[in-house]
Formats: structure tokens, sequence, C-alpha cells
């Protein structure tokens, strides 16, 4: 169980869910996200609009005064307004494409470069990034959503090379990517009606399970993809 977590895009439904368990399990909560605090919060919150290097730095810098010894990094595009997923190459656009790497891969990447000095001393600390499935490239059996499957398997390498070079200097830190599961958010809902029975979750039991498998994780197993119920997935 954690002391002190610190959730980075902490807007999204899952991000939510996560920082309510940790509230109700007597953790600190430190959340970090473009969007301004909610009146009441119960969380320390620190809005980054800007999300350039400096402000991510910035924000980052205030939220380890908590120290915390987990981290949840959940940014996560699949559709906006400049378009849903592509059905086929015909229908991929470099706007598109250039966004979902940029909110998908830039911003974790910022973020975990403004954390690397503090998880390289940081004993037995724990960074689990939201990514997803179909950014696995050995499970690709469908095709489909170019720029988002892209987008995960870049971030999916991001981690595991980000592991590598923390594991250097703090062999007990654990990094990983992990994939939540199907989660009633507004980035799943257009694409709930196929689902078959059992598989949309709630982001409460999204939470509760990705909570376990950070309750789970040991540095042996940084750098994987882990899918929501611990198991390593391939990349
Ligand atoms: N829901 C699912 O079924 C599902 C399945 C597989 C993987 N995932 C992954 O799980 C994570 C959380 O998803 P969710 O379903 O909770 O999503 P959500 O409720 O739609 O939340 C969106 C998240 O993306 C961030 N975001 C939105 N626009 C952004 C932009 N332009 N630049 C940077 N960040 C931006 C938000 O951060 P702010 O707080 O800063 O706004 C927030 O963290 C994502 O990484 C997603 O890919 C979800």
């Amino acid at each position: 169980m954690s002391k002190s977590v610190l959730i980075i895009g902490g807007s999204s439904h899952i991000a939510q869910a996560i920082a309510e368990q940790c509230h109700q399990q007597g953790a600190q909560v430190n959340i970090i996200s473009r969007q301004p605090a909610p009146k009441h919060s119960a969380y320390i919150w620190q809005q980054d609009a800007l999300q350039s290097e400096g402000s991510c730095q910035h924000s980052v810098e205030q939220a380890l005064q908590q120290q915390p010894d987990t981290v949840f990094i959940c940014n996560g595009v699949l559709h906006d307004d400049l378009g849903m997923p592509e059905k086929t190459i015909r229908q991929l656009s470099s706007e598109q494409l250039l966004q979902r790497l940029h909110s998908n891969v830039v911003i974790p990447a910022q973020y975990l470069r403004a954390l690397f000095r503090y998880l390289t001393r940081s004993p037995e600390v724990k960074v689990l990034v939201l990514s997803a499935k179909v950014g696995s490239i050995t499970d690709n059996h469908l095709g489909g959503w170019y720029s988002y499957r892209m987008s995960k398997a870049a971030l999916n390498m991001l981690v595991k090379n980000f592991s590598l070079e923390v594991a250097r200097l703090n062999p007990s830190a654990c990094i990983v990517s992990v994939h939540p599961g199907t989660t009633d958010t507004p980035l799943s809902e257009p694409f709930q009606s196929n689902l078959a029975q059992g598989q949309l979750q709630t982001a409460a039991q999204t939470a509760q399970r990705l909570l376990k498998v950070r309750d789970g994780l040991k540095p042996e197993i940084s750098g994987a993809l882990l899918n929501w119920d611990g198991r390593v997935l391939p990349f």
C-alpha cells in the first residue's frame, strides 16, 4: 500500500478512481492535470495547462515535495475533434498522427524526464504508465487504429528504455506500462456496443485491479508491458 501517490493526467476517469481509492486507503494524493482543480478537492492539485518542458518540470518539482512512492501516468487520447481512430490507412492524417504522438508519447516522456532524478534516488519506487494492449506489435491481429497503436507502441519503448536507465542507478525501482482493460470512460465510449459480456469494467473496478498490480510489482519485471491482471504481455 502507498503512503503517497502522484497521478499525472489526473482528470482521466481511471485516474480519478485510482485517486479516490488511494485516498480511502489513507495515502496522500497529488494530481497533475491540464484541467483546473475541482472545487473542494481532497487532493493536492497542480494544473499544468501548458505542458511545456518547463511547466512539466515545475509541476513535478512541486509534487515531489510529497515524496510519492508510486507514480501513475494516465495521459492518453484515442479520439477527439481531429478524428476517430483510422479504420484504413486512407483515413490517416499527419495532423492526427502527430497529435496522438504528442499526447500519448511526448507528454509522458516529458514527465518521465522530469521524474528521472527522483526515481534514481527513491528506494523501491514504482511507476505505472497507462498504455494499451493494442500497442503490442505481436498481439496485433486486427489492424486499424494506426495513430493510437503506433503511439502506444512507441510509449512501450519509451518505458522500456527509461526503466533500463533508471535501473543502472536504482535497481530497486520498478517502471512498467500497463494495459488497464476496457473501461467505461469517454475514451472507450464510442466503441462499447460490440464488446463481449463482462469485458467492460467500471473505472472503480479498473482502479482496484491496477492497485493490485502496483502492490505486486517487483524490480525484476521493470520495463515490461503488463495486462490489468499482472500478466506480462508481448511487445
Ligand atoms: N478506457 C479504456 O478502455 C482504456 C483502454 C486501454 C487503455 N486506456 C488508457 O488508459 C489511460 C486513461 O484513459 P481513460 O479512459 O481514463 O481516459 P479519459 O478519461 O478520456 O482521460 C484522458 C486522459 O488523457 C489526458 N489528455 C487528454 N488530452 C490530452 C492532450 N491533448 N495532451 C495530453 N494529455 C491529454 C488527460 O489528462 P489531463 O488530466 O491533463 O487532462 C487524461 O489523463 C489512457 O492512457 C488510455 O490510453 C484506456
